[in-house]
């Protein structure tokens, strides 16, 4: 790197810590409120899903991340099947996340190792933990083995991106219509490629609980949809580039692979008695889609700490997006150079959430399905 570069690439940063630290639990806060919603209809369901003699019950947390986020969820789930099956029913939690994930602080949280309120592990007997790196768009588990499957802010990542889009970086910001043609297509078929591979895993009247972000079109009066964060990034990286320090092959591969889809989008493949997702067996129970403020508006509205906000806002883009951005990186860069290229990136972002703060604290739509499996 030039003397100027390395200048510019040595400014202090937001931490970035990737394994065992609980890094994405402690900046991660945009899913807590979410989780807290559909509590008490997982909770509910329990009197419904079927339970077999004989049989463990198996949970599985489809992109759990570091597992600390769902913690409090799997505390009072694994609590709920004491209540009503008493301490005899072996309880099997899984995680599953890509392979690269951050397990190490999913196994430090489970057996109480990183600071966090408390582990169901500890405080309840016959519960067993394991993990797996296989992607949930392949089966995870095997046939008839998952009795609950839960997910939350996951699905929304394609298998893969269908092609890089002209001038941005998520879909609904592309201003080619075959580019978001492309993404909607691909995010059609992942879809059902979740329901089948799920379809499978399911026992008989097991159940799906999923909290999926996606976009609804009408915001409340007042309020600016997150997703404008995305444009922020495409311009903050555009910078980079303008200044040389990242290629204008890194700046073309920077194209998001997730999907924000539409209440009728995830509705499409239970609409129709003969659609694969319906033949596999899967009925939806419930939907209902929910706005949330960013955690950051609450904040603002009690501190009115601008700085603070900033930082908060950068370390939660960066707990979800870091490796989007690295693995736009091409490999001539050293993996040195890719963390300080990264931090130079995140510190200008913060530097644009700091003179506007407020453009910024948007809300997110979430929809929370209910899926079953057809009962024996
Ligand atoms: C925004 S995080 C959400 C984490 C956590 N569920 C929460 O809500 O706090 C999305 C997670 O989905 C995972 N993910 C994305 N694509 C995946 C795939 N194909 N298979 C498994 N996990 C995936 C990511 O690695 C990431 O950990």
């Amino acid at each position: 790197m030039s003397g100027c570069r390395e200048r510019k690439l040595s400014r202090p940063h937001t931490e970035w810590v990737p394994s065992g630290a609980g890094y994405f639990t402690s900046k991660f806060s945009i899913s807590e409120e979410s989780m807290k919603h559909i509590s008490p209809t997982v909770i509910e369901s329990f009197k419904s899903i079927a339970v077999y003699s004989g049989k463990p019950f198996t949970i599985a947390d489809y992109g759990c991340a570091d597992g600390g986020t769902s913690m409090p969820l799997m505390y009072a789930c694994v609590e709920e099947l004491r209540n009503l099956h008493g301490n005899e029913l072996e309880i099997h939690i899984n995680y599953e996340d890509r392979p690269e994930n951050d397990y190490n602080s999913v196994f430090y949280y489970v057996q109480g190792l990183l600071p966090l309120s408390s582990s169901y592990l500890s405080d309840f007997p016959n519960v067993f933990v394991s993990a797996t790196g296989t992607s949930f768009y392949e089966q995870c588990f095997p046939s008839d083995s998952v009795n609950l499957g839960f997910s939350c802010l996951a699905i929304q990542w394609l298998r893969k991106k269908p092609c890089n889009f002209t001038r941005a970086i998520l879909h609904c910001f592309s201003e080619v219509p075959e580019e978001r043609n492309m993404f909607a297509k691909q995010a059609e078929k992942d879809w059902e490629q979740f329901l089948l591979m799920r379809a499978k895993e399911l026992a008989k009247g097991g159940r799906l609980a999923l909290i999926i972000a996606c976009t609804h079109g009408k915001e409340t009066e007042g309020s600016v949809p997150a997703l404008v964060i995305y444009k922020l990034l495409y311009n903050v990286w555009e910078s980079m580039e303008k200044d040389k320090i990242i290629s204008k092959k890194d700046m073309e591969e920077m194209t998001i692979p997730e999907y924000f889809r539409t209440r009728e989008e995830l509705v499409k493949p239970f609409l129709s008695d003969t659609s694969p997702v319906r033949n596999a067996g899967l009925n939806l129970v419930s939907m209902e889609l929910k706005e949330f403020p960013l955690p950051e508006k609450a904040m603002w509205k009690i501190t009115g700490n601008a700085k603070a906000c900033a930082r908060l806002m950068t370390e939660q883009t960066r707990a979800w997006s870091n490796s989007f951005f690295q693995s736009a990186l091409s490999d001539h860069h050293s993996a040195e150079e890719k963390n300080s290229i990264l931090d130079e990136f995140f510190y200008r972002l913060e530097e644009q959430f700091l003179l506007s703060p407020e453009d910024y604290m948007g809300v997110i739509w979430n929809a929370f399905m209910i899926i079953e499996k057809s009962r024996p």
